[in-house]
């Protein structure tokens, strides 16, 4: 009799492990401005906070991408057709990849590339039991080096790249651009890409949800420490740190930081960081795009903006990218 096989049947596992993590954060506790990888938000406690931010009042990115994509989606059904395979970086809650799917005729395969191996196990098994039609192959892996995706069963008639949720905003220019090239690589010559991005706009606007009232931003950058202490070892002191998060007009972007409230010594695998009263770590950028910025990092990857939409107000923003 055949052994049932494990879930889901053909997970590519890239998870980084403890050396890597460690290697990252020596790195960039060494750096000047010190430096902590936002890549690592997302465990499982994280990963249910920044579900929470994007349900506070002031974070209008989520609300705004739902509410526009639902609107758009069959303009975007129309221009994809039948029977595409959907890949998408970071797999994030679903919601968004639900109204995707549900939109799309036929979908071959859905591939979610994902660095948290506990989100990308939840997302696709709830999936596939919502799209039993579609073959689901999850990729646990850095979606800035993704390894080649794996063969789905039946051919595709092209491939449709989804990443949105302004994660490419976290990215600098030059990495984003590299990011984007990987995606036109990813998509072969027919392929599309599905972005969203959030657009400029009163800073005060902006500045407030990343500071949210409630304090679940503020939960979900210390929550990086406590994560850090569990799976390396370092001794970060959670209450030693606070959050802050400055939205600087000339650099369209967030800067998220965490300060050190006094003087303190942090280790990390034997080594010892010295830190000053009021020194500033920096955990993550959230750039604002305007749309000659945002063509012109699509055009230095080899694709053009094909179609545009934005939420009212321009609150956020929706592009169809294909190959140049
Ligand atoms: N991609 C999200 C964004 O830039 C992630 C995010 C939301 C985030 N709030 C944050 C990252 C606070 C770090 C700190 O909007």
């Amino acid at each position: 009799m055949a052994m049932p096989e494990p879930f889901p049947a053909a997970l590519v596992d890239r998870r980084p492990d403890r050396a890597t993590i460690t290697a990252d954060v020596l790195a960039g506790l060494s750096a000047r401005p010190r430096t902590l990888s936002s890549k690592y938000f997302y465990d499982a406690r994280g990963s249910a906070l920044f579900e929470r931010i994007t349900r506070q009042p002031e974070y209008y990115l989520t609300g705004a991408e739902l509410e526009l994509l639902q609107q758009v989606l069959p303009q975007i059904a129309a221009q994809v057709g039948p029977q595409a395979r959907v890949v998408e970086y970071g797999s994030g809650s679903g919601r968004k990849t639900r109204l995707l799917l549900r939109a799309l005729t036929d979908v071959v395969a859905y591939t979610p590339v994902e660095i948290s191996r506990t989100a990308l196990l939840d997302s696709v098994g709830a999936l596939a039991v919502d799209f039993p039609d579609i073959e689901m192959l999850p990729v646990c892996a850095d979606f800035t080096a993704p390894p080649a995706l794996p063969p789905a069963r039946r051919p595709a008639r092209r491939t449709l790249l989804f990443f949105p949720g302004s994660t490419l905003g976290n990215f600098v220019a030059e990495q984003a651009v590299a990011i984007l090239r990987g995606m036109r690589a990813a998509m072969g010559p027919h392929g599309l890409a599905l972005v969203g991005i959030d657009l400029d706009k009163d800073p005060a606007v902006i500045e407030a949800a990343y500071n949210d009232a409630a304090g679940v931003t503020a939960a979900f950058t210390l929550n990086l420490l406590a994560r850090l202490n569990r799976e390396i070892g370092s001794d970060f002191d959670l209450h030693g740190f606070a959050h802050r998060a400055r939205y600087v007009v000339e650099r369209q972007r967030i800067e998220t930081f965490l300060v050190s409230h006094s003087e303190q010594v942090v280790h990390v695998a034997g080594h010892a960081f010295a830190f000053a009263a009021g020194e500033a770590m920096r955990v993550e950028y959230s750039h604002k795009y305007d749309d000659a910025r945002f063509a012109g990092m699509a055009v230095a990857a080899g694709l053009r903006v094909r179609q545009a939409w934005d939420a009212p107000g321009r609150m956020f923003g929706l592009r169809l990218l294909q190959p140049a």
